[in-house]
């Protein structure tokens, strides 16, 4: 199978499956429902659960025991966007093409339906067919999510460089975004990468290939994140740009500048794709391989 059509495969499933989660019984409030199909399914790429499944099948697996834990972890991502664009936070308008959830329903709804998200995410993954995967998959998700992961990161990127004693050196600053990066945006990219390992029951050495890839690749997706808010369109993108420099955000492109930043994106990628040399070739492999280099091309 030709790898695109299999990653639109893979989308069709997660899109129908996320519908079908969000799709409340009439005792929960009428606007919160539309609050968090609005933000969930009008848009987004669907790149983390995307991961999630062709990890699964690459590593042998099979793509039903890794689909509660791939829409756990939209449900996740999407809420951590929602809180985000928040005024306290990044204050934006625009996501995912559309005004952002505060906007069209106030902060109030905004913040009930991030909540709404994240804990669902848990009765989500609860609800995987093999029993022995609910504990590893719901400790993965809880991690990456977490203290030690996107949420430590939102933290300190909030926080930036009043991390830093004023006049840091340039290698304090590098490692401290390095840091942020790492746990904001990896940490679920790499949760992405693991749940797939854990559906398949994929062995040491293929689990720490997957976790390695998603940290170089979770890496490499930021940056170009930070890219595109430097150079992208805002039509395509979906969101604004030029925020992080209005913000004062740690970026790489501004700590680096652009063409450094695009080599590092490079370099990064690059020490994904060699981690999944483990694996035997398939189309599911060709698909996380196709993933990891248009990242350095996305345009959204
Ligand atoms: C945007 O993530 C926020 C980051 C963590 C970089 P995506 O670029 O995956 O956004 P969607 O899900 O496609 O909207
Ligand atoms: C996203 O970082 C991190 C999370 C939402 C966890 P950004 O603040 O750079 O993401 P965008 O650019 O608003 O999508
Ligand atoms: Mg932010
Ligand atoms: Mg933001
Ligand atoms: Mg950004």
């Amino acid at each position: 199978m030709e790898s695109s059509h299999y990653l639109e495969t893979l989308r069709a499933v997660i899109n129908a499956q996320l519908d079908r989660l969000s799709d409340y019984p009439a005792a929960v409030p009428p606007r919160l429902k539309e609050a968090v199909r609005y933000s969930l399914l009008l848009g987004g790429k669907r790149l983390r659960p995307i991961l999630t499944l062709a990890s699964a099948e690459m590593a042998g697996g099979n793509r039903a025991e890794a689909i509660p834990a791939a829409c756990a972890l939209e449900m996740i991502h999407t809420y951590s966007l929602i809180h985000d664009d928040l005024p306290a936070m990044d204050n934006d308008d625009l996501r995912r093409g559309k005004p952002t959830c505060h906007v069209r329903f106030g902060e109030a709804t905004a913040i009930l339906a991030g909540d709404a998200l994240l804990t669902e995410a848990f009765a989500a993954v609860a609800r995987t067919t093999d029993a022995s995967l609910r504990a590893p998959m719901t400790a993965v998700l809880a991690e990456a999510a977490g203290v030690f992961g996107m949420i430590g990161g939102q933290t300190d990127d909030v926080i930036g460089e009043k991390n830093l004693s004023g006049g840091s050196a340039f290698e304090d600053r590098l490692t401290l975004l390095r840091s942020i990066h790492r746990r904001k945006t990896g940490a679920l990219i790499t949760a992405a990468f693991r749940l797939g390992g854990l559906a398949a029951s994929a062995g040491e050495e293929q689990l720490l290939a997957l976790e390695t890839c998603g940290e170089a690749f979770g890496l490499a997706f930021q940056i170009t994140d930070d890219l595109l808010d430097v150079t992208g369109n805002e039509k395509l993108l979906g969101k604004r740009v030029g925020k992080d420099a209005a913000l004062g955000k740690l970026t790489f492109p501004g700590l680096l500048g652009i063409d450094e930043s695009r080599a590092e994106a490079a370099r990064q990628v690059e020490a994904g794709r060699r981690a999944l040399d483990v694996f035997a070739d398939s189309p599911a492999k060709s698909a996380v391989v196709e993933i990891l280099e248009s990242t350095l091309t996305r345009k959204k």
